[in-house]
């Protein structure tokens, strides 16, 4: 069967990587999750005390970009890939409302970009591909079969990631959450290089009242006319 490039870009906490994933088990196809690796980059400048007070030491990172190896290797207990950082399992690490504070300023450095995006173009190179992030459609894979553009109205969102962190046993206030939802919606959407926009041609979706099922069963449509090149 045919196999094609599925990008799937939006705000934060839109459930972007749960659908990435429902899709890619479905399909049979490789997910990557892009938010991970700025989240990586992220922990990695943290941990070489690159950023104080929230202020990223631009030239130190870009000095040592050279020295960060970012993987995905599959978790065969639960089926999912988890990112390592240099050999290290960074996965919980990766996911805290720390990082969520200081990836976007990250995440704008072109530097950063430059690395990442070349390396998950090499990951996508074979097609049979699902990637979410921030510019899939736009910078990473313009000419992706498939583009979505996922959006939720910022309170809902901030539940969504609120549960999420609660689960993983992080100690936070939904106050706290719902303000770094929206920071980091409006660094992500404001920078100068590969903003957060909707590509011309991709399909948006707001999904705050549409439950997972629903909005998996949509999109499954939809990958599966644009395999089948029903449209
Ligand atoms: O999807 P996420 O919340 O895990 O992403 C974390 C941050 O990484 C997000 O706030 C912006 C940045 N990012 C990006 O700039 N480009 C991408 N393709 C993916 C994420």
């Amino acid at each position: 069967m045919k196999k094609i490039t599925i990008a799937i870009d939006g705000f934060s906490s839109t459930g972007k990587s749960t659908l990435a994933k429902q899709l890619a088990d479905w399909l049979d196809y490789i997910y990557v999750d892009t938010g991970a690796m700025y989240r990586a980059v992220t922990l990695f400048a943290m941990q070489k005390g690159f950023i104080e007070d929230a202020r990223v030491d631009q030239g130190a990172l870009e000095n040592a970009l050279k020295d960060i190896s970012i993987d995905f290797k599959k978790n065969e207990s639960t089926g999912v890939a988890e990112v390592f950082l240099n050999g290290i399992n960074v996965e919980k690490q990766i996911r805290t409302l720390e990082v969520s504070a200081l990836v976007s300023p990250v995440a704008a450095i072109s530097a950063v970009r430059i690395k990442l995006v070349s390396q998950q173009q090499k990951l996508g190179q074979n097609k049979g591909v699902v990637m979410d992030g921030r510019d899939i459609a736009t910078v990473v894979f313009p000419e992706a079969e498939l583009k979505i553009f996922l959006d939720a109205s910022a309170p809902t969102r901030a539940e969504r990631r609120y549960k999420e962190l609660i689960a993983n046993g992080d100690e936070v206030s939904l106050e706290d959450v719902l303000a770094n939802v929206v920071e980091r919606d409006h660094i992500d959407s404001t920078r100068k290089d590969s903003p957060l926009v909707k590509a011309k041609d991709a399909i948006a979706i707001d999904n705050s009242h549409m439950n997972l099922e629903d909005q998996f069963h949509v999109i499954l449509q939809l990958a599966k006319d644009r395999i089948a090149g029903r449209i």
